[in-house]
This record gives structure tokens, C-alpha cells and sequence, in this order.
């Protein structure tokens, strides 16, 4: 049992020391629930949604449309209505939005209000604030919007809405928060707007245009690329839908049933759109037993996942794998960890741009555990060791409180007080990112007999309430 006390920031991790053969369900899908509530939003009608995250970055959505003039409700049968005010029906929001700690929030709803004839302001928290904004402000600028951002790429962003103009844009990095973005901002465009993706990234915006009857066209280009023409000034249809469960919160238990010894766990009702789930792909080529059973297609694919106890070998991650799991990279480096042999990964730069630089944070981490690692420009190496279970943690708790406090026996004579603080042991820190905290937690669970501090874990809310209390249910 994971003990945790209201609002604490930090957990203290003991390693486990049994098999897990568990059935458990994630919430929502993060991407899907932020894109049914804008575009349920500026439909014509009304919207029933089954099984929305509930997730800060979420609820900061629901927030967002609720400013913005939109009837949102939760029915008696836990769905979520959404009474649409149709393309044009927003209302200028009398104060900022906040869009918290999320990247989704703020470059698709820039879309939305760019083509709205009135002035909004969008800031998150600092982490959100310092994430680059330059790849939507350039091409919403070019459609002939009014948009402006600290030193022109930084939270936060105003916008004064006008008439916008269809554009041709290949976006140059792969982004579905940008391809989303001038989705969004192509609805309220004169003319076609027409995206050019080169590598293909995921596709809700997309299928969620399908489901609401939208004019637009996607085409497969002979590079492997993409090409979205979407009509301006259409009209948005109402829709009914169950939203499955989030592939990238089931990662997190995948990695746990794959590297605990013995283990058998299943995760119910999960979002395989072929985009997310690269994970699942790389996992194969180290040879995980993955299982995927029930699979259907519902308004997007879903199926139950089941990961067993396997031992691994390592991979290389190239820039072409890099889209389909960009979200997963944090878990991987934990996954890769126990893996035989040296993983490398390459052509993942944008992990740099993250809720954090994940780059950075993984190595860190890592090698604070006393795995080794190292950074890459754009990506990271890891040697994988699956005896590394039972031997990590160089020191005990007694020889690293020396350590630290040697440190800070400094010239001056005073005590650095960040020092002084590290002194009670061990410890590791999320910097601030949902990903790199649960990663760490699963990271420590593994560590039989060992036991890890895990810091500033409170940004696990961004996407993740209540993954304490499903890690309880399993382990208990
Ligand atoms: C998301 C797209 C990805 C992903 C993010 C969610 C989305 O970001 O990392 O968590 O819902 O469109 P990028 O478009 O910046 O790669």
C-alpha cells in the first residue's frame, strides 16, 4: 500500500517483493476528451460524452469553454453534456484562460480563437510558460491572425480574432497539436486550408471531423506523409461517444507487468489508434509478450492490452518511431533500464520541449539510480541490465547524507540551504512533469527491498488523478 498523505508532494516508495496478476481499467483518453469538449463545443447541437478524463489539463478545457460562453454539465449518468453554440456562438472571455500545464489546451483552442471575432489571453503555470508557442503563432500569423506571445514564442499568448485566410503549410516538425491547431483555425478560413504533414502524426481532430459529418479531405501522400484539405465555414454535427482509456496512462502498468517477475497484467478498454500506440511496436522488437485481445473499432480503435513478466533485449529508437510514442519516451527509458544490452534513441528532439526536457530529466534520473545514461542532442542512450532489479543505489542513505553534507561545507562558511534540505537521503524529482513522476514511481516499485522518495508529485494530477488509487487496487 502506497501511503500518501492530502496534498502531500512527495511519496516514499517501497520495492515489491511479489508477482502482480491484475485486471485494471486507466481513465479516459487525455487527447480525445480535450478535443470532445472544443469541438462538441462550436457543433450544432447538443453532445453526450461517456467516460471523459477528468485530468487537470481536462478539467482546465471544460474551464476554457465554460469562459467562452458554452453549457457543459455532467448528466445523472455520469456523461458530460456539452450544449454546442455552433462555430460562431463563443462569447469574449472576461478574463484570462488558464490553460494550467497543458500544451493541448493552449495550441488547439488558439485555432478556435484566432477565427473569433474577440480579444482573449491565454497563460498556463510557469512550466506551460516556457513551452514554445512560435510553431502555432507563425502559421496562424500567415492565415491572418492576430496573435502575439512573450519574446513572440512564449506564453502568454493574445489574440484578437478576424477573419481568417486559407493557407497551404507543411508543418515542419511532427506536431498534432499544430496540425490540430490549423484544423481548428481552417474551419473559420475563407477557402480551403490545406496541411501537408510529412510524418504522419495522430489523428483525432481528424476522426472527430468524420464523426461530425465535416466537409474536409485526407489523402496519403507517396512519402508516407499526409494531406488534409479542409472547406472553411461548415457546419460541425453533434455527437454521442464513449471515450476509451488512455494509452499513455496504460504504459505505465504495461512496463510494470512486463518487468515484475511473474507478472500478468491486464488493462482493459484502451485506445490503440494506430498513431499512439509505437510503444506497443518497439516493445514487440524487444521481445515483450504483449497481448492485444477483444480488439474493435468503435468511433476510434480500442482493445484490452494484457503485458506478462518477459525478459527483454535492447532497441534502437529512430526518428521514424518517434511520432507513434512520443509520449511514452519517459516510461521507455525505465522499460529500457531492464533491457539486455545498450537502447539507443535518436531524432526525438522535441522531448527537449516537453512538460519539461524530458531528455535531461530521464538521463538525470537514471543515473542517479545508478543506471548509466547518457544525453544525446536528441535523445539518450541507456545501458540495460536485467540484474539492475536487485543492485541499484550506489550508496546507502548513511553515505549519501556525507556526501551532501561535505558539499556544503563551502568556503563561506555558510550552509547552501538546497543542500542542506537534500541531506535526509535518497530522493528523486519529477521537474515538475506527470510522465517523468509516475515513470520514477514504477521505476522504484521494481527496486525489491529498496526504498525511493519521489518528489514533487503533485503534477501527476495534469493527467493522472487517480493513479495512486489504481497502483493500490493492484498491489495490496
Ligand atoms: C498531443 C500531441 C503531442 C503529445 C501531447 C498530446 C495532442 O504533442 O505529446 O501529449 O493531443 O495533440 P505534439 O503535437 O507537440 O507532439
Amino acid at each position: 500500500m502506497i501511503k500518501l498523505s492530502t496534498g502531500a508532494n512527495s511519496v516514499l516508495i517501497k520495492g515489491l517483493d511479489k508477482p502482480l496478476k491484475s485486471e485494471i481499467t486507466v481513465p479516459a483518453d487525455k487527447s480525445i476528451s480535450h478535443r470532445a469538449i472544443m469541438l462538441g463545443s462550436i457543433a450544432n447541437g447538443n453532445s453526450t460524452i461517456g467516460r471523459l478524463s477528468v485530468s487537470r489539463d481536462n478539467l482546465a478545457t471544460v474551464a476554457a469553454f465554460r469562459k467562452l460562453g458554452v453549457r457543459i454539465e455532467a448528466s445523472k449518468e455520469y456523461k458530460i453534456k456539452v450544449h454546442g453554440n455552433g462555430l460562431y456562438g463563443l462569447k469574449e472571455p472576461l478574463s484570462v484562460i488558464n490553460t494550467y500545464n497543458s500544451g493541448t489546451l493552449t495550441r488547439l483552442i488558439s485555432g478556435i480563437l484566432a477565427g473569433n471575432d474577440f480579444f482573449s489571453v491565454l497563460s498556463g503555470d510557469k512550466y506551460l510558460n516556457s513551452r514554445p508557442m512560435a510553431r502555432i503563432i507563425n502559421p496562424l500569423s500567415l492565415m491572418g491572425a492576430k496573435i502575439f506571445g512573450r519574446k513572440n514564442n512564449y506564453p502568454p499568448l493574445s489574440i484578437i480574432g478576424s477573419k481568417l485566410n486559407a493557407i497551404y503549410y507543411d508543418v515542419p516538425i511532427p506536431s498534432a497539436q499544430v496540425k490540430s491547431c490549423l484544423i481548428f483555425a481552417g474551419l473559420y478560413a475563407d477557402g480551403n486550408t490545406v496541411i501537408y504533414e510529412k510524418n504522419k502524426t495522430r489523428d483525432h481532430t481528424e476522426q472527430f471531423l468524420s464523426l461530425q459529418d465535416y466537409p474536409f479531405t485526407e489523402e496519403n501522400t507517396a512519402d508516407g506523409g499526409n494531406i488534409i484539405n479542409i472547406k472553411g465555414g461548415g457546419e460541425l454535427k453533434p455527437f454521442n461517444i464513449e471515450i476509451p482509456g488512455d494509452f499513455s496512462s496504460a504504459a505505465f502498468f504495461i512496463a510494470l507487468g512486463l518487468l515484475l517477475k511473474d507478472s500478468e497484467i491486464t488493462i482493459k478498454d484502451v485506445l490503440l489508434n494506430d498513431r499512439r500506440v509505437g510503444l506497443i511496436n518497439v516493445l514487440k522488437r524487444m521481445h515483450a509478450n504483449i497481448e492485444i485481445i477483444d480488439y474493435r473499432k468503435d468511433f476510434e480503435k480500442v482493445g484490452t492490452i494484457k503485458a506478462s513478466y518477459s525478459k527483454l533485449s535492447a532497441t534502437n529508437i529512430t526518428e521514424e518511431d518517434v511520432p507513434d510514442m512520443i509520449d511514452e519516451f519517459p516510461i521507455f527509458a525505465v522499460i529500457a533500464s531492464f533491457a539486455e544490452g545498450i537502447t539507443t534513441v535518436h531524432g526525438a528532439k522535441e522531448l527537449r520541449v516537453k512538460e519539461t526536457d524530458r531528455i535531461k530529466a530521464v538521463a538525470a534520473n537514471l543515473n542517479k539510480f545508478g543506471i548509466k545514461s547518457k544525453e544525446y542532442d536528441d535523445g539518450f542512450e541507456i545501458e540495460g541490465n536485467p540484474d539492475y532489479l536487485g543492485q541499484l543505489y550506489k550508496f546507502n542513505n548513511s553515505e549519501r547524507k556525507s556526501v551532501f553534507l561535505n558539499k556544503s561545507n563551502n568556503s563561506t562558511g555558510l550552509n547552501n540551504p538546497t543542500e542542506k534540505k537534500d541531506a535526509s537521503g535518497f530522493y528523486i524529482k519529477s521537474y515538475g512533469d506527470h510522465r517523468i513522476a509516475m515513470s520514477m514511481i514504477i521505476l522504484a516499485l521494481l527496486l525489491k527491498n529498496k526504498e525511493t522518495e519521489v518528489k514533487d508529485i503533485r503534477c501527476i494530477n495534469t493527467s493522472f488523478p487517480n493513479f495512486f488509487n489504481i497502483l493500490n487496487s493492484i498491489i495490496d
